[in-house]
């Protein structure tokens, strides 16, 4: 039996979560800062920095009182170490160290998003056979991943600009909607026409499984203030913000749906495993089940698809097993760093 204690600061979201055996999940608390960066449109590091140190405490204490247990009882500690923000990583990161001695009992360092694809792993009662095309769609990444087993990895595509939560979260700026925009965005597309405006999604020269959400973005935007910065800017009225959302989302979706077929056919993957903020959109999973029918799908349960401490310590449990031991004090945080396989 193994108790995992899970740590989360790589961006702003301070998370602590106990987890048994790798899948069992006996706390889950996240601690929000989105009121915090709301007011600057968009994640501010250092403040970010700030509240980590504030929350880290207070998350990881009402963890413990969630689980019913003590600090004394777990047996490993597992954090993101990777990628993210630098002075948020170094934060949860010294955490574990810290623990770690104080406590006498090892640490690993978890990548953040194999943790994401972990957490969709993580929320069903068995894990799917192997090889399974895994799809990471965050505020940070966009990747097509060929998961051969847990731990062994080879990256198909990714985006080679922004991200697509953050193609969202910008396009929600735009259209004057509060951070994080992809929720807003995905609400008013509800209410609209996905072919009113004609988008076009991004291409990457000789890269087919390649994404660019960059182009995407400026189109929403020369959609609200024209092209010209001569241009008097639109105001859009309801209708026609909502018109913008549907048809921005479809071709968001349908180019990451169109890449994910090819790949999986590519790789022979009949399993889909889906991981990342973005995969909290209720349209995207309709419309994977409805152009890909014949494919198993594995989603995260909603409290996993955002950042959440759980999925990192419940791959945590199969990264100290991979590797028959903790990692040492040496542990650096890297804020940008590949995919990689053990
Ligand atoms: O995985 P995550 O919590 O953090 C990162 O690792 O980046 O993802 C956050 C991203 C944000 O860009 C947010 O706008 C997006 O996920 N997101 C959504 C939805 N909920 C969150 N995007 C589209 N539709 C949603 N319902
Ligand atoms: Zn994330």
């Amino acid at each position: 039996m193994t108790l995992v204690l899970g740590i989360e600061t790589t961006c702003d979201e301070t998370a602590c979560s106990l987890v048994r055996n790798g899948t069992e999940i006996l706390a889950n608390v996240v601690s929000s800062q989105i009121d915090l960066h709301n007011e600057y449109g968009g994640v501010v590091p250092e403040l970010a920095c700030r509240r980590h140190v504030d929350l880290l405490l207070p998350t990881l204490d009402k963890a413990l009182q969630d689980a019913q247990v003590s600090l004394e009882q777990i047996d490993l500690i597992a954090v993101a170490h990777a990628p993210g923000l630098i002075g948020a990583l170094l934060i949860g990161i010294n955490a574990a160290k810290s623990l770690s001695i104080a406590l006498q009992k090892p640490f690993v360092g978890v990548n953040h998003v194999e943790a994401h694809l972990y957490a969709a792993l993580m929320s069903q009662p068995a894990f799917p056979t192997f090889p399974c095309l895994g799809i990471v769609l965050s505020g940070g990444h966009t990747s097509l991943i060929k998961m051969n087993a847990i731990g062994d990895y080879t990256l198909l595509g990714q985006t080679i600009d922004d991200a697509i939560g953050e193609s969202f979260d910008k396009t929600a700026k735009i259209l004057g909607l509060p951070y994080p925009g992809g929720p807003y965005i995905e609400k008013l597309a509800k209410q609209g026409n996905p072919l009113a405006y004609p988008f076009k999604p991004g291409r990457v020269k000789g890269r087919v499984l390649d994404f660019s959400f960059s182009g995407l973005k400026t189109q929403a935007l020369y959609a609200v203030k024209g092209q010209n910065e001569r241009d008097e800017q639109r105001v859009l009225s309801d209708q026609q913000k909502n018109d913008l959302c549907a048809s921005f989302q479809e071709t968001a979706f349908m180019d990451v749906i169109g890449k994910a077929l090819q790949a999986a056919k590519q790789e022979n993957c009949q399993t889909i495993v889906l991981g990342g903020g973005v995969t909290h959109n209720q349209h995207l999973r309709s419309l994977f089940q409805q152009k890909a029918p014949g494919f198993h799908f594995v989603w995260p349960k909603n409290e996993l698809s955002l950042d959440n401490a759980a999925m990192i310590a419940g791959l945590g449990y199969h990264v100290y097993q991979q590797k028959g031991k903790g990692d040492s004090l040496d542990l650096e945080a890297k804020t940008r760093t590949p995919f990689y396989s053990r």
